[in-house]
């Protein structure tokens, strides 16, 4: 089948099993395209939780395919490639967690979604790269076991007065770690009109250039409210399609082609045709897990929703 046949197979599959396409906004430009749904972790944990389809094929890694398995118990979650692994998701075993329970019994666990089922359970409450310092701020505890991302645990830190304890020690995603500040320094003397947008898993050097630290839909909202006709953008470079494709009056100058993630790349239009035809590659979340899991992601959901409606 050619791309076009391939599209039509997935739409024509799509009708035939009440499905509903859900990707992230690093997926390739053919998904984005084909997809019902396109958001960063928040707004697809947001967007799943309300869908009524009866199958959600969900474009994105492990992490965000089972937070739409455990916020949808009665609904099949596939995912088309079983290998999207996020590797900064599998730094944060459940074991840690516990340990850190033991030796911090006063302090609550607020785990970044990029992290796996079994661990999330483990947590008081989860948060996105959207929402992170607005979760941490709305606890009663003092100390926060943070984790697994150190620079959004630095991130959120620098606004709360609270103590944070990263866990583990270096949790780091290798595509946010590709930038340095002196690449960044030379963009901002090439494009000195460009806004600067920054994802909070970059390191604090390279946090510290930025006009604006945010997740990746907030990109996009802060394109489209800004003045500014360009932007320097500082996290992978999927994004960068988005943002051309709904704001082609604007420039985005990506801060590196090269930031790409492997494990988000690893979904193809053939592998959505396949994982759709077969109803293959079920995400599947022990229920014991889920149901803990569900808790901390609700918690999250609740106190985000009440911050947007105050
Ligand atoms: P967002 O939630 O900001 O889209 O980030 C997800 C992610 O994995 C960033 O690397
Ligand atoms: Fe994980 Fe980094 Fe890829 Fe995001 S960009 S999915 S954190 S490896």
């Amino acid at each position: 089948m050619n791309p076009e046949q391939i599209k039509n197979a997935i739409l024509k599959l799509k009708d035939e099993h009440n499905a509903i396409i859900l990707a992230h906004n690093y997926q390739r430009e053919e998904i984005q395209l084909l997809a019902d749904y396109i958001g960063d972790s928040l707004d697809l944990a947001r967007y799943s939780a309300k869908v009524d389809a009866s199958l959600i094929l969900f474009c994105g890694v492990d992490f965000m395919a089972e937070t739409a398995a455990i916020l949808n118990p009665k609904k099949t979650v596939l995912i088309p490639d079983p290998e999207a692994r996020c590797p900064m998701a599998a730094q944060l075993p459940a074991q840690l967690v516990r340990e850190a329970k033991r030796e911090h019994p006063g302090a609550a666990v607020v785990l970044y979604v990029n992290t796996l089922a079994e661990a999330r359970a483990e947590a008081d409450v989860t948060c996105t790269s959207a929402n992170a310092p607005l979760i941490v701020n709305a606890l009663d505890e003092e100390e926060i076991l943070f984790g697994p991302d150190r620079n959004l645990a630095w991130f959120v830190q620098q606004r709360s007065d609270k103590k944070i304890i990263p866990l583990p020690d270096r949790g780091y995603c290798y595509v946010h770690r590709m930038f340095s500040p002196a690449d960044i320094m030379l963009l901002k003397e090439r494009y000195p009109d460009a806004e600067v947008l920054v994802h909070p898993e970059c390191d604090p050097e390279v946090q510290n250039l930025a006009s604006h630290i945010c997740s990746t839909s907030q990109m996009l909202l802060r394109a489209k409210a800004s003045p500014a006709k360009r932007f320097i953008i500082v996290t992978e470079v999927g994004l960068v399609d988005r943002l051309r494709r709904e704001f082609p009056d604007k420039e985005f100058i990506p801060a590196l082609e090269t930031a790409v993630c492997k494990q988000m790349k690893k979904h193809t239009l053939e592998k959505l045709y396949l994982a759709l035809r077969d109803k293959k590659h079920v995400v599947r979340v022990p229920p014991n897990i889920a149901t803990k899991a569900r808790a901390a992601t609700e918690r999250m959901l609740e106190i985000s929703g009440r911050a947007t409606h105050d």
